[in-house]
């Protein structure tokens, strides 16, 4: 495929590694491809990082056409950079752009995009510890009517930037808030899809929750508020009574791959590991008579995250004395290493630029 590229006459000065923190600085590229119904995809480009223009009736403006995908690429010891798992986040892509009524793109071009892009500004991947270049492709409805319909036309982008952790906590256990009032998602709707109204639904509760000290919040259901489903930025796993157990994905949760990695990793190495609906009854229970022995979250911002509070309406539990766990750990070191390239990857999840 013919990528133009248009080279930035004035380059950013790289921030410091100890400034890094999430998403705050971005590269000094971005890649941009507009799409309609006629033409189909075209005009692939990389231009200097900058503002968009758009027309105030855009889809995107009105009617939250918007899907996204966060990934990452690793520096290696070697000097050289690799994604993880980016198939996966195209695939995903496509299911949310179906969902949104967005267009589809080819997996062996939108591989080709990414990983040309990648190459070209893969001097901003980081190298020290725990960093990481986090990519994020998006895509919008663009069409120049107030009219409401799938979009005719629309643009997908994706931008760069160097990162630290996610949380200021880094590795150290983070507070969470189960939220037992405001929703997320409810099956049928777009709780599977990676879009961004999903994130503004999410807001009301989350900044709630962070008024009183917690990361983020732990989302029930939408229907019986009766279910755990994941939380506002990871999916989520219990260790109760030696089972590990995370939500089944019934359609309103995002389907992770650092989800779906953990699972890999743990059935490979015989641990017990359900996919299934787990109540706020269980767990609670399991927090009262101690048999909840670790609880973590996973995504690709926040890694492996442990959960060293729990709160649910008045009630407040400490999980494994506010450490992280034996099995959490093991999960952190086991990604990440293979991410960063420390350890053999027998999956072939890992994926060199050329
Ligand atoms: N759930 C939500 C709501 C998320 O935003 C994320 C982050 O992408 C995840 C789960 C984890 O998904 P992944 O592991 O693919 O990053
Ligand atoms: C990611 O983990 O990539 C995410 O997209 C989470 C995010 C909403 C910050």
């Amino acid at each position: 495929m013919d990528i133009k590229i248009v080279k930035t006459t004035t380059p950013k000065e790289h921030p410091e590694s100890s400034a890094l923190g999430f998403g705050k600085f971005f590269t000094d590229h971005m890649f941009v491809m507009d799409y309609s119904r006629e033409k189909g995809w075209y005009d692939a480009r990389i231009v200097p990082f900058g503002n968009v223009e758009l027309h105030p009736a855009s889809t995107v403006l009105h009617y939250g056409s918007e899907i996204f995908e966060g990934l990452k690429a690793y520096r290696r010891a070697d000097g050289t950079v690799q994604m993880f798992r980016p198939i996966e986040n195209i695939r995903r892509m496509n299911r949310s752009a179906e969902r949104l009524c967005l267009p589809q793109i080819d997996e062996d071009v939108a591989m080709e995009i990414l990983k040309t892009f990648v190459a070209f500004e893969q001097d901003w991947t980081p190298s020290a510890p725990g960093t990481s270049l986090y990519l994020r492709p998006f895509m919008f409805g663009n069409d120049e009517t107030l009219g409401v319909h799938a979009v005719h036309n629309a643009r997908f982008m994706i931008i760069a930037s160097p990162v630290g952790s996610y949380y200021k906590e880094g590795i150290n256990p983070v507070k969470i808030m189960i939220e037992a009032d405001d929703v997320r998602a409810v099956r049928g709707g777009t709780g599977y899809a990676k879009c961004g109204g999903n994130y503004a639904a999410s807001n009301r509760a989350g900044e709630r929750a962070e008024q009183q000290g917690y990361s983020q919040v732990l989302w029930l259901d939408g229907v019986e508020r009766k279910y755990i489903e994941e939380v506002g930025a990871m999916n989520v796993m219990f260790k109760i009574n030696g089972e590990i157990i995370t939500p089944a994905l019934t359609g309103s949760i995002l389907p992770g791959i650092t989800r779906m990695s953990c699972i890999e990793v743990l059935k490979k190495e015989g641990y017990n590991v359900s996919e299934r609906l787990l109540s706020i009854d269980e767990l609670e229970k399991a927090m009262e008579d101690g048999t909840l022995e670790e609880a973590w979250g996973c995504g690709t911002a926040a890694v492996v995250s442990p959960i060293g509070e729990l709160r649910y309406k008045d009630k407040i539990f400490t999980v494994n004395n506010g450490e992280i766990g034996e099995v959490t750990q093991h999960l952190y070191d086991t990604l990440t290493g293979i991410q960063w390239g420390k350890i053999e990857d027998s999956f072939g999840w890992t994926c060199p630029l050329k």
